[in-house]
């Protein structure tokens, strides 16, 4: 049954992390803003066009992709999380709506002219069968475009705080690179496959290189990045606050650090993926 399929993700965004990423949004919105210009760039949606936003969270790209079509155009945001969701409709435009579905199984129609995505397709359980799916919601012709993370090792926003981190928390076993989550379309190669399978052709990977722009306070950067974020899902394991409390004195010491400019900006490095439907 597809209603099994996914359900750690819907669990997992439709809890208190979906809250978490609202409380947080505006932050995350400023620190994400490299990719969100490179991936904007890359979509460039055009006036009159109909978008489909997987993942669309909060609903920023939604707002901006709705501005970038205009009133003729129209934006579809598709999220599993009711917070976030709550967020995303809370100052839609007219021209975008935001619906409660799993982008994997949801019977979109062949409507869309641009599939986009912000680090929002990396979660399903069956990427194929979800690509799959995805592509039926394309119109002849149809542009995919989407950014999602390079290898953990490339993202200093994640080794940061993970290695500020480890003291303090008991030894994890090695993360399955396939399994769902930020990371799981790391290798371009699979990421093609994925896309060719699912019926989409001429499939460009591109690197982005940036920084996120934590802000100019280590301590709400240590904040961000311990409540939201891969670092995050450890800490739910923990439950003594005590052990938290030294998880974020010790990231907010490794973001003192790096602080250059006033700002505390550690890089990212992403894929800047295109595809024609
Ligand atoms: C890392 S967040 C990115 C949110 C937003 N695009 C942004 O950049 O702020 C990933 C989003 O994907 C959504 N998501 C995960 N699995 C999904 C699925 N199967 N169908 C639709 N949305 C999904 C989550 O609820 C979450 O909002």
């Amino acid at each position: 049954m597809h209603e099994e399929r996914n359900a750690d993700q819907k669990k997992f965004w439709d809890g208190p992390t979906g809250q978490k990423w609202v409380q947080y949004q505006t932050d995350m919105d400023r620190n994400l803003a490299d990719a969100n210009a490179g991936v904007l760039r890359l979509a460039a949606a055009k006036p009159g066009e109909r978008v489909l936003d997987i993942g669309c969270g909060a609903g920023q790209t939604s707002y901006l992709l709705a501005a970038a079509v205009g009133p003729k155009g129209h934006v579809t945001g598709v999220d599993i999380s009711t917070p976030l969701l709550g967020a995303a409709r809370s100052h839609a435009p007219k021209n975008a709506e935001f619906i409660h579905a799993d982008a994997a199984f949801h019977p979109f129609k062949p409507e869309y002219d641009l599939i986009f995505s912000r680090f929002g397709v990396m979660f399903f359980d069956d990427p194929a069968e979800a690509f799959a799916n995805i592509h039926k919601a394309a119109r002849p012709g149809a542009r995919l475009a989407f950014v999602c993370w390079r290898p953990v090792p490339e993202n200093a926003w994640v080794v940061t705080p993970a290695a500020a981190a480890q003291p303090f928390l008991p030894p994890s076993p090695p993360a399955d690179p396939l399994a769902p989550g930020p990371f799981a379309f790391a290798d371009p190669k699979r990421v093609e496959g994925i896309l060719t399978k699912a019926g989409f052709r001429n499939v460009k990977i591109e690197k982005l290189d940036g920084r996120m722009h934590l802000g100019s306070s280590a301590e709400n950067a240590a904040l961000q990045m311990t409540n939201i974020g891969p670092l995050s899902r450890a800490l739910n394991e923990v439950e003594d606050e005590a052990v938290k409390d030294k998880v974020r004195a010790a990231v907010t010491k490794a973001f003192e650090a790096m602080k250059k400019d006033g700002e505390v900006a550690p890089a990212i490095a992403c894929w800047l993926v295109s595809a024609s439907a």
